[in-house]
């Protein structure tokens, strides 16, 4: 790429300016000048306006996507640069992933890429270095994670792995996906694991170690795969690193804190293969958690087939310069596509659940939901005003309009296909981030108020809340309960009965849901949001509107402090939210993902009195990557 773009914010725009300034320097380091029409741009801080901007004018904006033209006749010499200053963002970037993340020039000859820099902190500004992680520790060599409740180990020995057995061979098989250079856990000198039954907590399992044999007393068929992954990973550490050793003699018995252990996975934002979705269960079951919570639609992308609506992944899994659906994040002008099928989506379910794993699918409604909307005609109302609301992630109108008949027949039949897909007795209908303005323009989501009597202050909301409850009525009739997030409780909310809220804003949020009467998984933003940088340093990557979430943070937070007692509501479990933003490759998966998740899930297995964090550093690198 000759194109080279310098980007650097400092926080003094113009006095008008909500979030200090960006420059922009784009240097021609090849040998021809170029005469650009416009410049193209993801920033994660978008541009709020053009009040202020210097050396361009802001065209379009869509989402993270933006548009800038340059000066008529600007030529960017052979050598030379072309600058812009941009004064009005809509808030301050907290580190260098927070800018612009691709850029390409349009031209008379089509689009230039732009090779991209990190964000530059302001001149002078102290560079922290990153937060490492302290040295961990270990007291006993047992490489197992979560760490179960009860340990008493008298003796120890040099690995063995295990005996070849039925019993065996799927958790070994488990393994080999995950790690295909290690040594198998399974081998001709193993000690042989006999298995049995016993009356255990649910879920829970027993190991007793002699130097002749294993026996793995379990509760039910999840207690018995539990005690299996314990045994692969106690033998996979012993084999793979010299710090651990495999028990000879004594007992680990065990069983879950929480019912609910769950990740969620964006798949709209960045488009992650079956493959690699098939892969993150199979790093759940490693971690011994129990459910998957696929995002499969949000603005960005529609990534479910529905037979009966082609145009939902045929236009809206799609982005690219001149589609619907524009290039987004670290997108190139082509920008990107992806979908499951029918098929792939099935394999998927019967692959976690062959793990022990149930798929939680989300369709994220009436907001979030621009790729639909660019997909099929008639979800808004035609008198509504263009443009007259953004969502916080800066797309205009975006909410189907709860007065729009059509909109109950799509959406009906987008969940007869997600109930011919998942068995969940639970399908997540999202409900979060409804822009407050939200069909307060169209006449006809106004006439629905005055009808039902909601109208006045607050109307969004309630408006919402009846959609909601509308959904929920469609998914009963598909013998089906309501999942949804926090917000599912606004303006009058759902009904609590049969629902599962996820409690997401704010930490205090779980409470608040528990007392509304709700069942409540607790994910929130500021300690179990994956996306969220988990260090101060301008060097770190991420967002940061919840805050900063270290791994220590993440692993410490208590999800019952300050629980009401005398709540209806339950605390049914806990979750990482992996939102895709910021993880446009496999490795900053990898790298914002671990070893955060594996903290969730020592925090949704491991009673606190058992937990330990500087055991908890030193085992995490043991565990599995995408
Ligand atoms: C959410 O983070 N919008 C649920």
């Amino acid at each position: 790429m000759t194109l080279v773009l310098e980007q650097s914010w400092s926080p003094d725009g113009a006095p008008q300016s909500k979030g200090g300034m960006f420059r922009l320097t784009i240097h021609n380091h090849g040998p021809a000048p170029i005469h650009p029409h416009a410049l193209c741009l993801s920033s994660m801080t978008r541009i709020a306006s053009d009040t202020g901007m210097e050396g361009a004018r802001l065209d379009r904006r869509f989402g993270n996507f933006h548009r800038l033209i340059a000066p008529k006749d600007l030529l960017i010499a052979a050598g030379g640069v072309w600058v812009i200053r941009i004064m009005d963002l809509t808030h301050e970037p907290k580190n260098r992933s927070q800018g612009i993340m691709a850029a390409w020039l349009e031209t008379d000859t089509g689009e230039i890429p732009i090779l991209t820099g990190d964000l530059e902190p302001p001149p002078g500004a102290p560079r922290e270095a990153l937060a490492a992680l302290p040295e961990g520790r270990i007291e006993q060599p047992l490489g197992l994670l979560p760490w179960p409740q009860q340990v008493e180990i008298s003796e120890w020995a040099a690995p063995r792995g295990l005996a070849f057995s039925a019993d065996l061979a799927e958790i070994a098989a488990l393994h080999q996906r995950l790690f295909p250079f290690a040594r198998s856990v399974l081998s001709r000198d193993g000690r042989p694991v006999t298995c049995q039954r016993a009356a255990l907590p649910p879920e829970g399992y027993a190991l007793d170690f002699t130097p002749e044999r294993i026996t793995l007393t379990h509760a039910d068929a999840a207690g018995r795969r539990h005690g299996l992954i314990a045994l692969a990973q106690i033998s996979h550490a012993a084999l793979t690193d010299p710090r651990f050793r495999e028990p000879l003699r004594g007992r680990i018995s065990d069983h879950p804190r929480f019912a609910w252990r769950g990740m969620h996975m964006d798949v709209a934002r960045n488009f992650r293969t079956i493959d690699e979705v098939r892969r993150a269960v199979d790093i759940l079951a490693w971690h011994r958690m129990n459910r998957f919570h696929w995002h499969l639609t949000d603005d960005e992308g529609w990534r479910i087939e529905i037979p009966a609506l082609p145009a939902l992944t045929g236009i809206g899994a799609r982005r690219g310069t001149g589609l619907p659906l524009l290039p987004q994040y670290a997108d190139p002008s082509s920008g990107q596509a992806g979908h499951y099928s029918m098929a792939e989506a099935r394999a998927l379910v019967a692959h976690a659940a062959s793990l022990g794993i149930e798929v939680l699918p989300e369709i994220d409604m009436p907001g979030h939901l621009t790729s639909l909307l660019a997909a099929i005609p008639g979800l808004t109302d035609p008198d509504e005003v263009p443009d007259s609301y953004r969502s916080i992630q800066g797309y205009p109108n975006n909410a189907v309009n709860p007065a729009m008949p059509a909109v109950y027949e799509v959406l009906g039949t987008v969940l007869d296909t997600v109930c011919e897909i998942f068995p969940s007795r639970l399908v997540h209908l999202g409900g979060d981030e409804v822009d407050p303005r939200s069909w307060q323009q169209s006449p006809a989501a106004m006439r629905l108020a005055e009808a039902e009597g909601i109208a006045g202050e607050g109307v969004t909301h309630r408006l919402q809340a009846l959609f909601m409850r509308r959904m929920h009525q469609m998914l009963k009739a598909r013998g089906r309960e309501l999942a949804g997030w926090d917000e599912c409780a606004d303006g009058g909310g759902v009904s609590p009965e049969g629902t599962l809220l996820f409690a997401w804003r704010s930490v205090e949020k779980t409470a608040e849901l528990m007392r509304a009467g709700y069942d409540v998984i607790a994910t929130p933003g500021q300690a179990y949001y994956m996306d969220m940088t988990a260090s101060d340093s301008w060097d770190a990557i991420g967002l940061s509107w919840a805050g900063t979430a270290t791994v220590e943070k993440t692993y410490g937070f208590e999800p019952a402090e300050g629980l009401p007692e005398d709540a209806s509501g339950r605390l049914i479990g806990i979750q990482a939210g992996v939102w895709s933003e910021m993880l446009s490759s496999r490795a900053r998966w990898n790298a914002m993902v671990f070893p955060r998740l594996s903290a969730v899930a020592e925090s949704a297995w491991t009673e606190p009195a058992a937990k330990d964090w500087l055991r908890f550093v030193a085992l995490s690198p043991l565990m599995p990557q995408l």
